[in-house]
């Protein structure tokens, strides 16, 4: 019997979903390991006990990476202690988001579903990215609202199992 060990896959475009990544490893301390799903190199999933999987919407949908991670290891998932956190800007429709993007039986199993907020980092979009954000949301330039409290609250129920 090990330590327990922690796992939290993402997707990142911009950076947003991969900064919440590392505050909620600083925030669970222990042993917790990151994995990039942009690497798609294989990884096995059997040593951690606790997997959180988290991304961040764009046009009301996760990214095809999460879809695609769940999907070919949604039977092993269901094994673990399961944690799920998204990202994006439309503050008011982001859990109904969550659990839009997730299949129902991990929602289900989740011990914690969370949104953390969302970022629109002008210097990262190109020219059309920013075009389609300043029409859609009417914001203009780079934008930050990371919810540390529920980054912190995410990470004591991942502690409490
Ligand atoms: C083209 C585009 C479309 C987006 N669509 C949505 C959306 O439908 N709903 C939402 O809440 N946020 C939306 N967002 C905001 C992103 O989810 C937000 O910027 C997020 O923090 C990006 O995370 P990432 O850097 O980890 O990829 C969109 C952003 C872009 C650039």
């Amino acid at each position: 019997v090990g330590d327990m060990e922690t796992l939290i896959v993402y997707a990142s475009k911009y950076g947003c979903s991969e900064n919440c990544a590392n505050l909620l490893a600083k925030e669970l301390g222990g042993k917790v390991e990151l994995y990039n799903l942009k690497g798609k190199q294989d990884i096995d999933l059997n040593k951690y006990d606790t997997i959180i999987i988290g991304g961040s919407i764009y046009v009301g949908k996760i990214q095809k990476t999460v879809t695609e991670f769940y999907i070919n290891n949604l039977a092993t998932l269901l094994k673990k202690s399961i944690g799920l956190y998204i990202c994006g800007m439309q503050t008011e429709e982001s859990a109904a988001a969550l659990e839009r993007n997730f299949p129902p039986e991990l929602v289900k199993a989740a011990i914690v579903k969370e949104y953390f907020g969302g970022e629109f980092n002008f210097e990262k979009m190109n020219f059309i990215e920013k075009m389609v954000v300043k029409k859609v949301s009417k914001i203009t330039s780079t934008t930050s609202f990371i919810k540390n409290d529920n980054i912190n609250n995410f990470a004591a129920a991942v502690k409490l199992g």
